[in-house]
């Protein structure tokens, strides 16, 4: 168990060096604090729906409006980062400590995050929804991309499940779930400016397909 958490920490933390490091890249002008929020996407967003027009139904059903990276920044990681850091086990030069919510206050709070995380993975889902570089997920890797987000739905949801139980075992287990999921559909979906490969303005990130075959003429 013990090397189990040493190894997700240090996997943390190179993810969080990566998390840092993205989003200086990526909001030049934003501040280098990794603390500091990060500037919205920059690609103008559509003006709010005011109302319907007179004599039309009302507005119901889902309406994607941020972007993806807005959301990462605003949900996804605030809450996953509660997660992650909710049970750890740190070795310095006075012991072994281990890090675990204590009052119901505190499992509370992992509680709320997880639900926050879980539901927010849903959100990833709704019809249209834009990345800020690289549009919608083309309607190919469309199932790919949902079942992506749908494994960060269980995971978070394994999170929900083992707070409510306040089971410090079952948030790490959780964690590691999750990291994984953050992992897999950045791999395919998330372009970088800087992208080494020069894979902006193609649609997926360091993933390469296959190529497709043409089809044949008659
Ligand atoms: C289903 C796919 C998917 C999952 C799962 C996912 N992400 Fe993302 N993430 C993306 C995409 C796509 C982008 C690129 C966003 C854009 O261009 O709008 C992104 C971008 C990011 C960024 C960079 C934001 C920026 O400012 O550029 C961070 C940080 C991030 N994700 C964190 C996470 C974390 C943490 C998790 C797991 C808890 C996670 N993501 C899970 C798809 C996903």
């Amino acid at each position: 168990m013990r090397t189990f958490h040493w190894f997700f920490l240090i996997t943390l933390a190179m993810f969080l060096g990566g998390v840092a490091t993205a989003q200086q890249q990526s909001t030049s002008a934003a501040s280098p604090q990794a603390t500091a929020p990060a500037a919205p996407c920059e690609t103008p967003l559509p003006p709010a729906i005011k109302a319907a027009a007179k004599g039309q139904p009302p507005l119901s059903g889902m309406s994607p409006k941020a972007k993806v990276k807005d959301i990462m920044n605003s949900m996804i990681v605030p809450s996953s980062t509660a997660v992650f850091g909710a049970v750890a086990t740190v070795t310095d030069a006075t012991g072994v400590h281990e890090y675990k919510p204590q009052t119901d206050d505190e499992w509370n709070n992992v509680f709320a995050n997880a639900v926050m995380l879980a539901e927010a993975a849903n959100v990833l889902m709704v019809p249209g929804r834009q990345r800020c570089l690289g549009g919608a997920i083309p309607a190919q890797y469309r199932a790919d991309y949902l079942q992506k987000a749908r494994e960060l739905v269980e995971a978070a949801d394994e999170a929900v499940v083992a707070a409510q139980k306040h089971s410090p075992d079952g948030i790490s287990d959780a964690g590691e779930r999750i990291d994984v999921a953050c992992d897999e559909c950045h791999e395919k979906y998330q372009l970088v400016e800087d992208d080494p490969e020069g894979n902006v303005g193609k649609v997926l990130g360091t993933f390469k397909p296959k190529p497709v075959p043409a089809a044949p003429k008659k």
